[in-house]
């Protein structure tokens, strides 16, 4: 493992649930993140100008970044999935995704690795078999998005840099995303099991991920290809909902039925709420990560202070 101490660490999408998290956890460690802006730069040491709809980086100031964290694209669960949103989800990711691959094999000194976010999202609702990181993609909208993200980095790749695609998984987190979506039904005590309850979520804290990421960072032999960052004990719908409502001390007894969930949310309730997947931290754990929560009823008290 090497010191991140005064690495310039270049962050896409840095000011998002995990890229504004990720930056503080670097400062912290003596590294110097610089944030990816789409406006233009107001702080010169820190920020770094690009736009993936016009195809526009700063390509003068990349040189002498040490490492690249790409976490940048439209927000999956901001909005029900009509065809032009589902076009912005992808193409946000594959043009930003190309852009910096490209941009960095360019450099005349390249950095040391590109960590490339990607989602589980990839393997689709494959039931309770358990999926590695050899497992086949699905091919419902979220895989082949997956498929097109893990692909636009190609040019990185082909230039020698070693890339990682971190496949994450749901991040639980009290400041943002599906925990705190969650919150507020469970504390009214509205909260039930979604469908049969029998889908599994494969989640992680946003502790373990920014952990993952420094990991993954750190290491002066980069893991290469893609790497799952979920929790090694992934849960059913109807545990994590037991669980939630013990730890919040809350009755978890109204179920929501299957349709209610595809009239409420269409596409996206689908494939984010009643979709399957079962996912291992395979590569994780063989490069020697050491999970902070990897139980969820310990995890939960963590976030939520209780
Ligand atoms: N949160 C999860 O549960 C989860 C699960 C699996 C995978 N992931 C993936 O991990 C990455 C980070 O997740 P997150 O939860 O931090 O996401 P987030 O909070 O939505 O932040 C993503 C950031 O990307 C930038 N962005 C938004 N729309 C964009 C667009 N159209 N084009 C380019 N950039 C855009 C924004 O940063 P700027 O305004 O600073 O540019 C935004 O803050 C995302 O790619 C996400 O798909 C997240």
């Amino acid at each position: 493992m090497s010191s991140l101490a005064n690495q310039r660490i270049l962050i896409t999408g840095a000011s998002g649930l995990v890229g504004s998290r990720l930056s503080a956890e670097l400062a912290k460690l003596g590294a110097q993140p610089v944030a990816a802006v789409r406006r233009p730069v107001r702080d010169e040491a820190r920020e770094l100008y690009w736009n993936p709809d016009r195809g526009e980086i700063d390509r003068a100031k990349l040189e002498g970044i040490d490492a690249v964290v790409h976490l940048a694209g439209e927000n999956i669960a901001e909005g029900r999935w009509s065809e032009e949103f589902k076009r912005k989800i992808l193409e946000s990711r594959v043009k930003g995704t190309h852009l910096v691959a490209d941009a960095l094999a360019h450099l005349e000194r390249k950095p040391r690795v590109f960590v490339s976010a990607s989602a589980i999202g990839y393997y689709g609702n494959r039931g309770a078999d358990v999926m590695t990181e050899q497992s086949s993609p699905d091919d419902d909208f979220l895989a082949k998005v997956c498929q097109q993200w893990e692909a636009a980095a190609q040019p990185a790749r082909d230039a020698g840099i070693p890339v990682t695609n971190i496949r994450i998984g749901v991040v639980l987190s009290a400041d943002g995303a599906a925990l705190a979506k969650m919150l507020t039904p469970f504390k009214l005590g509205l909260g039930g099991k979604v469908g049969s309850g029998e889908q599994f979520m494969s989640w992680i804290t946003i502790d373990d991920l920014v952990g993952a990421i420094i990991f993954l960072l750190s290491r002066s032999e980069p893991v290469v290809g893609p790497v799952n960052v979920v929790a090694p004990n992934p849960s059913t719908n109807l545990s994590f909902t037991k669980t939630l409502g013990r730890v919040l001390g809350r009755p978890t007894v109204l179920p929501m039925p299957a349709f209610a969930v595809k009239l409420l949310f269409g596409e996206m309730g689908d494939a984010l709420l009643l979709s399957s997947t079962r996912v291992a931290p395979t590569a994780l754990q063989s490069a020697g990560y050491q999970f902070q929560y990897p139980e969820l009823e310990p995890a939960l008290r963590h976030l939520l202070n209780r």
